[in-house]
């Protein structure tokens, strides 16, 4: 492990949000709960092995430090090209990595198309696309539930959102299957299949314009200039990456949970009218996105030298326990109030679907328990659990009824 001269060594820990216990994937993991113990270390550290690009990563541990940098995006640039590098193309990954003052440009054109009454209007159509999915596996009694509910649900919101017709569903399952669990090839296969196809509904929109997320695209304006195809491409192909796996993740997540906590299931079950808060706190202990920026220009953080070019990180997962944000931070408690996590992020890169996803979230634990009776892991089956910039959970075979115990 190389750490750079500017680094001392008492600042450096052998840590990577890959590989360190509870990161790596693992049955029955526990990672957002593994990462809660970097609050008894030092505030900020340097974790030279914590590499996704080749260099080591400073790691903020405390929720204040954090806010102090997501804020400072002048300091702390969110330009670090994780998505070109996947592609091997110049694309820009709008608005995610782009520094303001471009971005808010880029965020007031968008903001309008994720705001909390465009949401409302999809959630007819997404709350019936949640039934329909639980309805055909209902008397199943055992399910897995990222390929058999969480992903096909958030594929067929985002497919909504897109003005895109639910009978392309299984090819965008697949694409999406090979994105965020194939190999390294396939993942980039897969980024360039999506990459094809925004190009593509670019190209048909600007020829025969409809009402839906891409004709508003192509046809604004930023800054006084028409958007380009590149840019369009960009922001649908982000759209993808980023309202998928988040939603599915927390699903997943979320249902683990209950499937843990039988009296909270039988809980929530019983008054619906809970639901809303108990996902603020399971976003807050369960979030799954690593903020990563990378030092425009030489700084210092509190008598930290931080050197151009240095990777940072802050793991919404690290501040949502942080003991002087929140009273006991370990403890899982669904009726906690004033639940200020990050699990959305901070500042100007603060999520533009978060309407959107709480709504996913509370429309798919809502019809579940509406419809599948006391359910629990299934029996011989534990989940597998990982870290990376967005943790996640597979595996998560869940069971209910007398003949999930034969299965
Ligand atoms: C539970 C689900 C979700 C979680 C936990 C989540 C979390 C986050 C986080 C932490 C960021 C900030 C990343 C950073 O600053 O580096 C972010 C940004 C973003 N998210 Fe989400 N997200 C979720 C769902 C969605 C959905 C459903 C969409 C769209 C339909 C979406 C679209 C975006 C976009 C476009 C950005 C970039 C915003 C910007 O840079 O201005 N997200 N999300």
């Amino acid at each position: 492990m190389s750490v750079p001269e500017h680094v001392p060594a008492g600042l450096v820990r052998d840590f990577s949000y890959w590989t360190a216990p509870g990161m790596a994937p693992e049955r029955g993991g526990d990672p957002q709960g593994a990462l809660a113990g970097l609050h008894d270390g030092p505030p900020v550290f340097y974790a030279p092995n914590n590499t996704y690009d080749g260099h080591g990563t400073w790691v903020f541990v405390r929720a204040e430090d954090q806010r102090r940098v997501l804020q400072d995006a002048e300091t702390f640039s969110s330009h670090r090209r994780l998505f070109e590098q996947a592609l091997g193309e110049d694309l820009p990954t709008i608005p995610l990595e782009i520094d303001p003052p471009e971005h808010g440009a880029y965020r007031s054109l968008l903001n309008p198309l994720l705001s909390p009454k465009r949401v409302m209007a999809m959630e007819t159509a997404n709350r019936a696309r949640a039934v329909e999915l639980i309805e055909g596996l209902k008397d199943r009694s055992r399910c897995e539930v990222m390929q058999g509910f969480a992903f096909p649900f958030a594929v067929g919101v985002f497919l909504e959102f897109l003005g895109l017709p639910q009978s392309r569903r299984d090819e965008f399952l697949g694409w999406a299957d090979k994105q965020f669990h194939g190999t390294p090839e396939e993942r980039g296969e897969a980024i360039r299949t999506v990459v094809g196809f925004m190009r593509e509904l670019v190209a048909l929109r600007r020829r025969e314009p409809a009402d839906d997320f891409m004709t508003f695209v192509v046809q604004a304006t930023v800054n006084g200039q028409p958007m380009s195809d590149r840019e369009a491409v960009g922001m649908g192909a982000l759209l993808f990456v980023a309202g998928l796996d988040t939603v599915a993740a927390a699903i997943g997540f979320n249902f683990r949970y209950l499937a843990e906590t039988p009296e909270e299931q039988a809980r929530l079950r019983g008054d619906p009218a809970a639901i809303v808060l108990a996902v603020e706190e399971l976003l807050r202990a369960f979030p799954t996105v690593l903020m990563t920026r990378i030092a425009s220009h030489d700084t210092e953080f509190d008598g930290i030298f931080i050197k151009a070019g240095d990777r940072v990180s802050c793991p919404s997962m690290v501040a949502n326990r942080d003991p002087a944000e929140f009273e006991c931070p370990n403890r899982i408690d669904l009726t906690r109030e004033n639940n200020r996590h990050v699990a959305f992020a901070y500042g100007p890169h603060r999520c533009l679907g978060s309407h959107l996803a709480r709504r996913e979230l509370v429309i798919a634990m809502e019809e579940w328990l509406a419809r599948i009776p006391s359910f629990r892991i299934a029996e011989g089956t534990a989940p597998l659990t990982y870290g990376g910039h967005v943790f996640g959970i597979d595996d998560l075979e869940l069971a209910w009824g007398e003949k999930a115990v034969a299965a």
